[in-house]
């Protein structure tokens, strides 16, 4: 077994998207400089931790998930010297550093790319797959796969007449970890990270590393087809099990993956300490409760969360490890997509959305701007959208896509990954405070009120909610380590569970609505020797009793403790 620490069991990481993030030289980009010149904002919210979305030399197809060279920083973003830098500003805080590593694929640009497609015998051929065409002189693609991002997953290269395998977008080339050499460059990718100072990783789509053998076509799928073949591939276990042993067990560290179609059984795998793999996994069931595959939207049921909650709350204790998330940089902002139409009551919403989540088990994240109420942009015109999954989705459509832009258009403006990738907003002068410049995307006219500025000041904001509810968490063993049980599960608008350990009990009260909702504490719930630590309205509920709860109404109370503790 491992000497780790496990310190991720009692953190909250805050991701950075580091383009969005803070710009020190105004190119309009954010960088690692602005990044260090809000260390000691992220430290005072109470972070642990820093996720920080890749900052590799890049061609930024996908915006630095397209690695041209894993050993250097971008320009855009700052030299290796700026990178030492953050790492030691980081540790005089006290704050450790995950670093996103993008080795499902590479950028084409990558130099074991562009010397593999040279031929079809030189020694970078098997870092990828290539592979023949089928039909008449391989005109067509060897398998059926889709790409994550629309349209085949293979990409036909003049150069040698064969095909090369993508699951993102063409400039992604999928790595053959099959290939042992492969496998020792990531290793040693890992070990030179973790040379630097940097303290885990978070794996991109690490669940998609092993394909199976023969490469065979898939089943029909509406969205997507291959999935069987390479989601938990046959291997997967084996290197990343040999990945933790020669590379992530080096240092104290936090290993999670992301866990693209990741299910309670293979989460179980992965996470469970003994099997020394990932330390947790980011699963997607949660996210799917607004839209069906992640794309498609439907009506949002607080029902359909609250079993997410359960099953994963109950599926990993004792046995693996959850992440507890709303927001990254994949998905539109939480506020609204889980609140319905908040209107004037943003800040309970917010700080609701925050104690529904961050009081269960397992290690919270919060992305950038979340822990100020950031919201969805209002995009008006589909050429609005950067994203290069916005391309590849409108050229799926080939010459229909005029015919089908608005209802693409509809979708996007709610589904767009875009939505939660504009600036940071700092404060309310011009630019948000984000740049001196032009900033590479737009800024949130929102910006105006919504900003940290603003929120620093206002004891209410809910930034200043998140410290406190950060503060209440970190070392409460009951939080950590409690078992988790739900309550009015079939209450279509209140979110009620508690957690206990050893003899103390949490209870955690939500109104998801923007309306009043009468809630009746049970036998096991009511309990009038307790204490209200957590509360989004400024006004006292001393006991549990029968109540009405106001708009988005969330209590936290601790029961079983002597009246004044
Ligand atoms: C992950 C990243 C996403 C990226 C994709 C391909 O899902 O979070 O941003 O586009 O992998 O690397
Ligand atoms: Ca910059």
């Amino acid at each position: 077994m491992s000497n780790k620490t496990r310190w991720y069991k009692d953190s909250f990481i805050y991701q950075i998207y580091p383009r969005s993030f803070c710009d020190s030289n105004g190119d309009g980009i954010g960088d690692i400089q602005g990044i260090i010149s809000k260390l000691d904002y992220i430290k005072d919210l109470g972070a642990k931790a820093i996720w920080l979305s890749p900052i590799y030399k890049s061609p930024n197809y996908d915006n630095g998930y397209d690695i041209s060279d894993y050993r250097d920083i971008s320009p855009e973003f700052g030299t290796l010297d700026d990178f030492k830098t953050l790492v030691a500003e980081m540790r005089k805080r006290d704050l450790k550093l995950i670093m996103d590593l993008v080795v499902n694929h590479t950028s084409f640009e990558h130099k074991w790319f562009l010397k593999s497609k040279e031929s079809t015998d030189n020694e970078y051929r098997d870092y990828y797959f290539w592979r023949k065409g089928r039909g008449k002189n391989g005109k067509k693609p060897p398998n059926n796969w889709t790409s994550r991002f629309g349209g085949s997953a293979w990409t036909y290269d003049e150069k040698t007449k064969e095909w090369y395998l993508h699951l993102f977008t063409k400039e992604q080339p999928d790595l053959n970890w099959d290939n042992p050499k492969v496998r020792k460059e990531v290793e040693d990718i890992v070990n030179y990270w973790l040379d630097l100072g940097v303290d885990g990783f978070r794996c991109d789509v690490i669940t998609y590393i092993s394909k199976r053998e023969g490469l065979p076509n898939g089943k029909w799928g509406l969205l997507s087809r291959g999935d069987e073949h390479f989601t938990h591939g046959p291997n997967i276990h084996k290197y990343l099990n040999e990945l933790n042993k020669n590379g992530f067990s080096n240092k104290d560290t936090m290993i999670v993956g992301e866990g693209a179609g990741v299910t309670l059984e293979q989460a179980i795998i992965y996470t469970n300490e003994e099997n020394e793999e990932l330390d947790n996994v980011f699963h997607f069931e949660h996210m799917e409760t607004d839209f069906y595959k992640q794309a498609i939207p439907r009506k949002f049921k607080l029902k359909n969360l609250k079993k997410v909650f359960s099953k994963w709350q109950l599926g990993l204790l004792q046995k693996g490890w959850n992440s507890l998330y709303f927001e990254n940089h994949d998905f539109p902002r939480s506020l609204g997509r889980f609140t319905g139409d908040y209107k004037d009551k943003r800040v309970e919403a917010a700080k609701m959305l925050a104690i529904s989540l961050y009081m269960q088990q397992g290690t919270p994240y919060i992305y950038q701007g979340q822990e100020i109420g950031m919201t969805n942009y209002t995009f008006s015109n589909i050429s609005e959208f950067q994203d290069v999954l916005v391309q590849n989705i409108r050229s799926v459509f080939g010459v229909f896509e005029p015919i089908f832009r608005p209802l693409i258009f509809k979708i996007l403006k709610i589904r767009a990954r875009d939505n939660a990738r504009t600036p940071m907003q700092w404060d309310a002068s011009e630019n948000a405070g984000f740049t001196e410049g032009k900033p590479w995307f737009y800024i949130n006219p929102n910006y105006t009120t919504i900003n940290v500025e603003n929120e620093l000041e206002d004891k209410n904001s809910i930034l200043n909610f998140y410290k406190k509810l950060i503060q209440y968490r970190l070392g409460n063993e009951v939080l950590i380590n409690g078992y988790y049980k739900e309550y009015e599960g079939k209450n279509k608008d209140l979110h009620v569970y508690m957690r206990n350990y050893n003899g103390v009990s949490i209870l955690v009260v939500c109104n998801y609505k923007n309306k009043e909702v009468p809630f009746k504490p049970n036998p096991e719930t009511a309990n009038k020797n307790c204490k209200l630590v957590l509360h989004n309205y400024n006004y006292d509920r001393p006991i549990l009793e029968p109540m009405t709860l106001r708009p988005y109404e969330a209590l936290v109370y601790e029961l079983n403790k002597p009246k004044n503790s």
